[in-house]
């Protein structure tokens, strides 16, 4: 074996064992931990679908309408108080937004929370 290639095969096994020995941690799915108290519509849901949802949704499937939300939401059949997760609110925020809804995880979180605790107009 010549010097050259040698010397080009040793650099090959450093690279090989570098690359190797890199360790990649699982990225965890983030988990919300929320407070015990009940999620409050008119202070923590109608707040964010205000900010965050109401530029599209006047004139977009106009569901979140400035204050007419709840009615809205609950008349429209948005909600499913029998399996929570499957809601239209929270399975089109989750993942199945034409726009990407731009929620935080936490924001899902609350809303998922509310729909369980029977989203109340509270
Ligand atoms: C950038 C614009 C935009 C923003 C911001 C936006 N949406 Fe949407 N949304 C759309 C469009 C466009 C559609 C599809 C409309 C259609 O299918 O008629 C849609 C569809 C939906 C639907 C399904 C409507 C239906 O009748 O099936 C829901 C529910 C929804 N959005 C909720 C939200 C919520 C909640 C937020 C805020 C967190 C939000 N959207 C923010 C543009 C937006």
């Amino acid at each position: 074996m010549t010097r050259k290639k040698s010397t080009l095969l040793w650099t090959l096994a450093l690279l090989l064992f570098a690359i190797s020995s890199c360790e990649y941690t699982n990225i965890e799915p983030i988990e919300v931990v929320l407070p015990d108290e009940k999620v409050s519509f008119s202070e923590e849901i109608a707040p964010v679908l205000a900010s965050k949802c109401a530029s599209c949704h006047q004139s977009v499937a106009p569901i979140l309408s400035a204050g007419n939300e709840y009615n809205n939401l609950i008349n429209g059949g948005y909600i499913n108080l029998d399996t929570p997760a499957e809601s239209i609110l929270y399975t089109k925020t989750s993942g199945g937004h034409p726009a990407g809804s731009g929620l935080t995880a936490t924001e899902l979180a609350i809303i998922l929370k509310w729909i369980e605790e029977g989203a109340e107009n509270n």
